[in-house]
């Protein structure tokens, strides 16, 4: 549904025994449940979110260029009751964008509860892609992938167990867009498909099969748009927070099955006994009545990172363009990463604190570091090799991977030049960091010059393995 329709989004719980919740607009008196919502590069988002939860929460637009007030952050979360106006304009490149709540200690718990929502911002250069590939009205999809603990057929609650915060919380079963064994009938001819990762923790190597065949796609965008060019690929690392956008060509198929393949997820940190106890957490029920927090009885075994899981299916039918069009050789400019200062963070292990960065757990009132506005920097990150691959994610800001060194592991079958993975190739606001990696990340932090942006902003940046976000992986900075 196109943002200019949309006045209330109410944040509610649709079932308080398993704890299941959902985002509900308000269309002129109409709810339309799990909406996806489409702005057009410029639109504003003028609506009042509604808290209906037992507990606090945001509406963070994870991608997306806005002043801290509007940033949904957690700096100051919408109490059990509340309500608050959300007021800005949508000024970031085409591409899937998303919302979820983030309030510290309860994202988790809250993302995992069904709070995904997808943002599609289009402008002139989607359009001349749709064109281009002529797309019939089925062949392009948003689609937001997570997983769930489904025990009895239905999903069991959030309740990790001090091993969940260790290594995150993790399914047994794809949730595509709030529904279990998504199919979706599409035509012949190139399917586009934007897809989030919305998993807690789970790493997805992305592969589409045709009976046992692997069948190839393109990378035509990541998180922050559009490519230079198309790539071609026949899997992808996506991992929680990060998207792609791809065109896949389902002409004489009947079906396409999209897939997480096996892989070593490489979590070598082990012995640590992390509880999920985020003071703040106390204060609040959990979602569900059911919930026995901390003590892992979730009923249901979950299936550990890096095991093969079905996603969803495309079912090809009816007919299409007779003739294929080919995938354009350009699909964007993008900006030129800044070569600048260098700043280094490291991702360390402590057996007791868990995982931080640079050795520092979170805290609201700490302000990490501070830069200028316009301020060009290259973040030098360094993942530590006793440790898992943490999905980095810096808010407010799009970035450029420069290079990635130090690489094992399944990843590097699929390094190409200065060690980039395809998805290494677009503008990011996510980027997985295996152990033993260090990566050069290029960022431009310039903002508006409007009066929305005056004063000091602060901003985060942390790991979106959401249980090492509430675990603390996270530091805020301030641009001045
Ligand atoms: Cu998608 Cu700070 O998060
Ligand atoms: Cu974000
Ligand atoms: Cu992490």
């Amino acid at each position: 549904m196109p943002i200019s329709a949309l006045r209330r989004l109410v944040v509610e719980r649709a079932d308080p025994v398993l704890g299941r919740c959902r985002y509900a607009a308000d269309v002129g008196g109409r709810q339309i449940v799990h909406p996806v919502l489409i702005a057009r590069r410029g639109e504003r988002f003028e609506a009042v979110v509604e808290n209906r939860l037992p507990q606090p929460t945001t509406v963070h637009f994870h991608g997306l260029t806005l002043p801290e007030a509007q940033d949904g952050a957690g700096f100051d979360a919408i109490a059990p009751g509340a309500a608050k106006a959300l007021s800005f304009e949508v000024k970031n490149r085409s591409g899937l964008y998303w919302f979820h709540p983030h309030a510290h200690g309860f994202t988790a718990e809250q993302v995992y509860s069904g709070l995904v929502g997808l943002l599609v911002v289009v402008d002139a250069e989607d359009a001349a892609l749709d064109t281009a590939l002529a797309l019939g009205p089925h062949n392009r999809l948003a689609l937001a992938v997570s997983d769930v603990r489904v025990a009895a057929g239905s999903i069991r609650p959030y309740a990790p167990s001090a091993e969940d915060c260790l290594h995150g919380w993790f399914g047994n079963r794809a949730l595509v867009n709030a529904a279990l064994d998504v199919r979706r009938t599409v035509a012949p001819g190139w399917v586009r498909l934007q897809l989030l990762n919305a998993c807690n923790a789970r790493g997805l190597l992305l592969a589409f099969r045709d009976a046992d065949a692997n069948v190839p796609f393109h990378l035509l965008g990541t998180d922050g748009g559009l490519l230079a060019a198309p790539v071609g690929v026949d899997r992808l690392f996506v991992y929680p927070g990060e998207r792609v956008d791809l065109a896949i060509d389902a002409s004489g198929r009947r079906e396409l099955v999209a897939v997480s393949l096996a892989f070593d997820p490489r979590h070598q940190a082990k012995g640590g006994k992390l509880a999920h106890a985020h003071p703040a957490r106390g204060r609040y029920a959990p979602l569900a009545a059911e919930a026995v927090c901390g003590d892992g009885a979730s009923g249901a075994d979950a299936l550990p990172d890096g095991v093969e899981l079905g996603l969803f299916t495309l079912q090809v039918a009816g007919t299409g363009a007779t003739q294929l069009p080919s995938l354009p050789a350009r699909l964007s400019t993008l900006p030129e990463p800044p070569q600048a200062t260098v700043r280094r963070l490291r991702l360390d292990f402590d057996e007791h604190a868990g995982f931080l960065i640079d050795n520092t757990p979170y805290r609201v009132e700490e302000i990490a570091f501070s830069l200028e506005r316009g301020a060009r920097e290259v973040w030098e990150v360094r993942n530590s090799p006793i440790s898992m691959p943490h999905p980095m994610h810096l808010h407010g800001f799009g970035f450029r991977v420069l290079r990635r060194r130090g690489t094992f592991g399944p990843a590097r079958a699929l390094a190409g030049e200065e060690g980039r993975l395809p998805t290494d190739l677009g503008v990011k606001d996510t980027v997985v960091v295996w152990p033993n990696e260090t990566l050069w990340l290029a960022v431009d932090f310039a903002l508006p010059d409007e009066a929305a942006f005056r004063g000091r902003q602060r901003y985060m940046f942390h790991c979106h393995n959401l249980e090492h976000e509430d675990g603390m992986m996270m530091r805020n900075f301030a641009v001045l």
